[in-house]
């Protein structure tokens, strides 16, 4: 290891307190919850970065909803195409690793993710909850129409009219005003019912309702701890703020379970 990444290790560990060592090597039903700061030190920007290069005068906000896709879809699904190549560079990082260490070593541990990226799945972890959907699914825009699809070629851009009827495809993901996936939500609503312990990387907790889920699980007695190099809205309820990359805090919590 690095001396640097040695010492940003041994930073996180002082943050580590025994309380929390000791929840962890408990093994506590665990429900961990991720957002666009997983991705970060893969080298994708998070929603709330600046945009970068040829879209850099816009903000996701602006490109992710039905009314940009109904105004300008050509433009919509070339910023969707511009994203799919910069994630189909990315390889997953040390975080999305540990995640999986994690889920495979805590019993009945699951993995709600408000990622698109698909990087979690690519590090191993299954059964993952994509409460907003995924980059590389492409469904079809018409009403009625339910042909749905996964588009796995990493070298080529999606196709854009439907096999079936011709339309337009869009991205199987969920746009700002549009619902999710009701099975995905319910299923994530319930694991914060029953988990005794949250893990929250890598979300600014800003768009609902994945930023009411910590707060349920804190309501049903959970024990959370928050990694974010910023503060956040639920910094102040979580019993530990660990105010640094993932890439660093879970790969280190990840290790407390392999310790004797
Ligand atoms: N490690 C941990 N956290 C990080 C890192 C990192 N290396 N880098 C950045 N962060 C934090 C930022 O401080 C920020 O709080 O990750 C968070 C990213 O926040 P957002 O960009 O708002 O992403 P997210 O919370 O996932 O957004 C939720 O909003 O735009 C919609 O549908 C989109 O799923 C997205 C949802």
């Amino acid at each position: 290891m690095q001396a640097a990444d040695r010492q940003r290790f041994a930073a996180v560990s002082m943050m580590i307190d025994d309380r929390l060592a000791e929840l962890i090597r408990r093994r506590p039903r665990t429900l961990v919850l991720t957002g666009a700061g997983l991705s970060a030190e893969s080298g994708i920007p998070t929603f709330r970065d600046a945009q970068t290069g040829l879209w850099s005068r816009y903000s996701p906000a602006e490109l992710a909803s039905p009314e940009a896709f109904e105004a300008d879809p050509e433009r919509v699904l070339d910023w969707y195409d511009w994203r799919r190549e910069l994630i189909a560079r990315s390889r997953p990082n040390a975080g999305h690793t540990a995640v999986k260490r994690l889920l495979d070593a805590l019993p009945g541990a699951r993995l709600v993710t408000q990622n698109v990226d698909g990087l979690h799945q690519l590090a191993g972890a299954r059964d993952a909850i994509e409460l907003h959907g995924n980059i590389w699914r492409l469904r079809c825009a018409a009403p009625g129409c339910r042909h749905e699809r996964y588009w796995s070629d990493r070298t080529a851009p999606a196709p854009r009219s439907c096999p079936d009827c011709g339309k337009i495809l869009r991205p199987g993901v969920v746009w700002f005003g549009e619902s999710l996936p009701a099975q995905a939500l319910a299923s994530a609503w319930q694991l914060a019912e029953v988990a005794e312990f949250v893990i929250v990387a890598g979300t600014s907790g800003l768009v609902h309702p994945a930023a009411a889920l910590p707060f349920h699980a804190l309501e049903q007695g959970a024990r959370v701890v928050e990694i974010n190099p910023d503060r956040t809205a639920l910094s102040q309820a979580a019993h530990w703020h660990l105010a640094c990359s993932s890439g660093t805090a879970l790969p280190a919590l990840a290790d407390l379970l392999d310790a004797p």
